[in-house]
């Protein structure tokens, strides 16, 4: 089915996994699972990732559409996913000069196009917090986005000034000029929005208006897990009773991350859209 403001929300491990398949489901919503290759790592390596991310479809009983994607994949990565099972690829050429990117993703291409598989190819990096030093966003080129999408890829990351992260006090913001004078040239190719933490509603519909149709979220998850975690253990209650279990320990996590990808399910309108 076409990704209709859909979303990405990446996992890193059974509970963020479980809590994304389990809100999904309850909301009707198709949705995308995204798996950083360092995540993928931490997970014991891409054919685990596909076995838990199978198993729960089946054992949870999920019938609304999921892709298990590889993010940011580089190319040796992109095809050990393809290998391992994935449903869908992000290869990320950014950072290669434009002729090597477009050879690349070319490949890529034609290999997914083989075996139905969808494949998000990136332009123009998004900047994020690295080491401590904060970069700012980059604007792809639309010329170069063109040259990109007409290879036939399924969707394309674009950096109009979003990061990773938390965006910092100075952000200048979304840049819609450009996200228009991509979508002026690439027409109907769904565009993906990286770096979903932390921007306000209204960039988000703006956005979704101007031809974003998936949205990549992580580090909010990430943050609402931390703080309903502190909260339980700050309270004490690890020490009272089985408050050690970890099934205990890491319930007020998970209910934060189910709470989190309700919040942006809403938000980006893929509810009822399964
Ligand atoms: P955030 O961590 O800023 O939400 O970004 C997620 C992302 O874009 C993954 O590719």
């Amino acid at each position: 089915m076409p990704l209709v403001n859909a979303k990405e929300m990446n996992i890193n491990n059974l509970e963020w996994t479980k809590a994304i398949l389990l809100t999904a489901q309850e909301l009707n919503s198709p949705v995308i699972l995204g798996v950083s290759e360092g995540a993928g790592k931490y997970m014991c390596g891409y054919k685990t990732v596909v076995g838990m991310v199978n198993g729960m479809l089946e054992e949870l009983k999920i019938t609304v559409p999921v892709a298990l994607h590889l993010d940011h994949g580089s190319y040796e990565g992109a095809k050990a996913c393809i290998a391992a099972g994935f449903s869908s690829i992000m290869f990320d050429g950014s950072h290669y000069p434009i002729e090597e990117n477009v050879e690349k993703t070319k490949e890529l291409v034609a290999t997914c196009e083989e075996l139905g598989l969808s494949i998000e190819a990136e332009v123009g990096s998004i900047g994020g917090e690295e080491d401590g030093v904060i970069g700012a966003g980059e604007c792809a080129d639309p010329a170069e986005c063109k040259m990109i999408a007409d290879l036939g890829v399924t969707m394309l990351a674009a950096g109009i000034g979003n990061i990773h992260g938390k965006y910092p006090e100075n952000w200048a913001g979304l840049s819609f000029e450009t996200l228009d004078a991509i979508q002026q040239l690439t027409g109907e190719m769904p565009l993906v929005l990286h770096g979903g933490t932390g921007i306000p509603a209204d960039m988000i519909k703006k956005a979704i208006s101007l031809g974003v149709s998936k949205i990549n979220v992580n580090t909010e998850c990430q943050l609402a897990f931390a703080a309903a975690t502190r909260e339980y253990i700050e309270a004490g209650k690890d020490l009272q009773g089985k408050g050690f279990d970890p099934r205990k320990l890491l319930a007020p996590g998970f209910q934060a991350i189910k709470d989190t990808v309700k919040e942006k399910m809403e938000l980006f309108g893929s509810v009822d859209k399964a």
